[in-house]
């Protein structure tokens, strides 16, 4: 699918993410997670700012989306949460940013989108200070042969649908990135991953 195709996927989807991010979907993790977001954040495919209610007030926060309608949705809920953010129109994959440019760097739920998920975790590794944190929540296969099945096959429709992988291996793409793995936390049948990692820098 051309990115064309699939910003215009996500556009339709915006309104969805907004009233997810009202009713606080997720909430237990995001809160788990983004509450140990520290200094200069960066968040990748920030939707529409899901994660917003749970930075700690004194984040600042660079968002970037290529969906306009998600970052619409974004900047809209930055002004009602009151977090300090600023915006930018873009594809991440395509991006760049001086190096060691963010304390933390947040990522959840947008691995299942990326053409290239091995590039953007080594980009990660690079914008991130080297004393610096990689905060993840990400979904792929279920470590259940059963569940991990089903997601195979509905994996083409659901793609086709939402944009989204629903099989990738998130937990072998960490393993062969050269991140630092702090901590993993598993859920639903190991589908769910909440992930503390840092940049290896040598
Ligand atoms: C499944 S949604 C998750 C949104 C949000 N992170 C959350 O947790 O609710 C995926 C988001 O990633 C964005 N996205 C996907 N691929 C992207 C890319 N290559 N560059 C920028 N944004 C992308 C989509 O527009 C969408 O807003």
């Amino acid at each position: 699918m051309s990115k064309e195709k699939l910003i215009r996927k996500f556009d339709k989807q915006a309104r969805l993410y907004e009233v997810r991010r009202k009713k606080k979907s997720e909430r237990v993790w995001r809160e788990k997670l983004i509450s140990c977001a520290k200094g200069r954040v960066l968040e990748v495919s920030v939707g529409a700012g899901a994660n917003f209610h749970y930075y700690s007030k004194d984040v600042q926060v660079t968002a970037i989306d290529f969906s306009p309608e998600m970052l619409n949705k974004a900047k809209q809920a930055a002004v009602e949460i009151g977090i300090q953010a600023e915006f930018i129109h873009s594809d991440v994959e395509s991006l760049s940013f001086p190096d060691e440019s963010f304390d933390t760097i947040v990522s959840t739920l947008s691995f299942c989108g990326y053409e290239d998920p091995q590039s953007v975790l080594g980009a990660f590794q690079k914008w991130c200070k080297r004393d610096g944190q990689i905060l993840l929540l990400e979904h792929g296969i279920s470590s259940n042969r059963i569940i991990g099945g089903l997601q195979t096959i509905v994996d083409p429709l659901f793609k086709k649908v939402v944009g989204c992988r629903l099989n990738r291996d998130m937990v072998q793409i960490l393993q062969q990135s050269n991140l630092h793995i702090n901590k993993m936390e598993n859920y639903m049948f190991g589908a769910v991953h909440l992930v503390w990692a840092a940049p290896n820098k040598n």
